[in-house]
């Protein structure tokens, strides 16, 4: 099983879209083994963001994830990194489908509403990032047997 990190960025917490978020996970069967509602640091987001760095955006999008409270997760599944990044669709959300995340509730690149991992390694990184290893829960999720072959 695959764990993958997801954020509710600053837009989509002020706009009352954490219930819209959790919903399409939750429909898809992604299993959620942390989540908690954070101000991200700078630290955190230079990190997060490290890639980035020297970027155009990169001030703006340091300032953007640090500006007000998000909602941080870890959520698992069968390619959970995939499953999400199609359910968040493209990161600018004039490229994202209609179903999507940013498809339906986002018109700015800088105003995306979400972040999926890209990458299962990335996953980790951001993780240990935003996440104690205590506040990451293993549980038995009922719905398995019905999900997976
Ligand atoms: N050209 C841009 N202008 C403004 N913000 C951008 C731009 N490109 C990327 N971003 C912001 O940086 C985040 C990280 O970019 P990237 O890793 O390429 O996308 P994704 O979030 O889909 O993995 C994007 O989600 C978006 O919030
Ligand atoms: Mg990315």
């Amino acid at each position: 099983m695959e764990q993958t990190f997801v954020m509710i960025k600053p837009d989509g917490v002020q706009r009352g879209l954490v219930g819209q978020v959790l919903l399409r996970l939750e429909k898809k069967g992604l299993k959620i083994n942390g989540l908690k509602l954070i101000k991200v640091t700078e630290e955190m987001a230079g990190s997060h963001y490290q890639e980035h760095q020297g970027r155009g955006f990169y001030a703006g999008l340091i300032s953007y994830i640090t500006s007000a409270p998000v909602v941080v997760m870890v959520v698992e599944g069968k390619n959970a990194v995939q499953e999400v990044r199609k359910i968040n669709g493209a990161t600018n959300p004039l490229d994202a489908l209609p179903g999507t995340i940013r498809g339906d509730f986002a018109q700015d690149i800088g105003r995306n509403v979400v972040h999926g991992s890209d990458s299962v390694e990335s996953a980790q990184r951001e993780i240990d990032i935003y996440f104690e290893p205590r506040e990451i829960q293993d549980y038995n999720f009922l719905p398995e047997q019905w999900l997976y072959e």
